[in-house]
């Protein structure tokens, strides 16, 4: 029998992914509480979740994963039977000038809510328990030119990020073979779709298109993303929760692998289209830069387990999420203005205060 939750501890729910799924399993789940706790670091905003603010269901909590006793209180106080831990730093790029905080935040975060979930499991307070880690494929390390990330494949991080996810998967999979701690653990590609912070590729192109700006192209621009809409994302970790065998690892991809220098002409041609621009014209801005250290050639996942198992499949095609996600874009670019300008921390205070 599928496990129904009835009250969820999101962490990271004001992030890109960590948004989309509580407007989802808000939505699908009219009857679940679900209580957000996030740090509100330069990723995380409020402005994603003003659909679901005002749900009496729904509750707010600005703190830190790394704090214990906030995560034991929440965890007791309002009888969470499952925990979905998204936040993190997730930038490559920003790991690779500022590796530390990814430890504090991916490693040491996901240890703190482990044992504090252990704690509240053990307790008996709740009748059923679950803790799912979203994790990435990036943990894989890269491919060559051909096969698939099966769940077997063995871990071979290699960018201070993905190592900490690394890191915190491995922990997860310790307390599950060490207590028998009910935990799950996906790992999925690239995602797409609205409020993706523009520091991630497809948004940034986005943006810098829209001002004309130059389009930075990391080296060869021949590296490959296997790229997922963020709602078949979100679908895809509450099958998870909800049926997903404890214990598992299950990876979540789009089957849909993409150069980025294809995807960055498929997104100038796009928005040429859609501004009346000359055709080819923000082709023009396309700037060739020095490589990513380290940077992952290709990754591409193999779903099987999730159709097979699970029955889950993307809904999404790619030119249909692309094409929804630059009209995202265009209407709501006050929400790209803001995030850039940090303009959505006075959101927070008007809304919230200083709490
Ligand atoms: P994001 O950077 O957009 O959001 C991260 C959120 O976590 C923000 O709201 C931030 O404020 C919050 N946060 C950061 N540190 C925190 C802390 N110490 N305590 C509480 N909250 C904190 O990230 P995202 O792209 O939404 O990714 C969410 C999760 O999915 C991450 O675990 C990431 O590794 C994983 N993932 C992302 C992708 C992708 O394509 N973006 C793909 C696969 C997996
Ligand atoms: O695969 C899942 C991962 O996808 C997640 O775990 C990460 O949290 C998420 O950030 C993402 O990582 P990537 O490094 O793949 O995403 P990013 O958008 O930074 O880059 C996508 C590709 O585009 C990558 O090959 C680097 C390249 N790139 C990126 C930027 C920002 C460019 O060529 N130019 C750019 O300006």
């Amino acid at each position: 029998m599928a496990f129904q939750p009835k009250a969820v501890l999101v962490t990271g729910g004001a992030g890109f992914i960590g948004s989309n799924f509580i407007n989802h399993f808000m939505a699908a789940n009219p009857d679940c509480r679900v209580v957000n706790l996030d740090l509100l670091t330069y990723a995380g905003n409020l402005k994603n979740l003003t659909g679901v603010e005002k749900n009496p269901n729904y509750r707010f909590v600005k703190g830190d994963v790394c704090d214990g006793p906030l995560v034991a209180g929440i965890l007791a106080g309002e009888r969470i039977d499952a925990l979905l831990h998204f936040a993190a730093e997730s930038h490559v790029d920003r790991s690779i000038t500022g590796p530390e905080i990814f430890v504090r935040t991916n490693v040491l975060g996901t240890q703190i809510l482990l044992e504090e979930s252990r704690r509240h499991w053990q307790s008996g307070l709740v009748a059923g328990f679950r803790y799912l880690q979203v994790s990435t494929d990036e943990v894989y390390g890269s491919l060559g030119e051909t096969g698939f990330f099966t769940e077997e494949t063995p871990l071979a991080a290699n960018s201070p990020y993905s190592a900490s996810k690394a890191g915190a998967d491995l922990l997860v999979r310790a307390y599950f073979e060490t207590f028998g701690m009910p935990t799950l653990n996906t790992r999925c590609s690239n995602n797409y779709g609205p409020y993706h912070f523009p520091e991630k590729l497809i948004p940034l192109m986005i943006h810098n298109i829209l001002a004309k700006r130059p389009l930075p192209v990391y080296g060869d621009g021949r590296n490959v993303r296997d790229w997922l809409h963020v709602k078949d994302h979100s679908i895809a970790i509450e099958t998870v929760l909800k049926t997903g065998r404890l214990g598992r690892v299950y990876n979540i991809g789009g089957n849909n692998e993409w150069q980025n220098i294809d995807i960055v002409h498929l997104v100038c041609d796009l928005l040429d289209k859609k501004l009346g621009r000359t055709a080819g014209e923000s082709r023009g801005l396309i700037t060739f830069v020095k490589d990513r250290p380290g940077h992952d050639r290709r990754y591409a996942i193999d779903a099987g387990r999730m159709r097979n198992e699970l029955g889950w499949e993307p809904s999404y095609t790619f030119e249909r999420g692309i094409d929804e996600t630059i009209d995202w874009y265009l209407a709501n670019q006050q929400w790209v203005a803001d995030v850039t300008s940090g303009g959505y921390r006075e959101y927070y205070e008007k809304q919230y205060g200083d709490r």
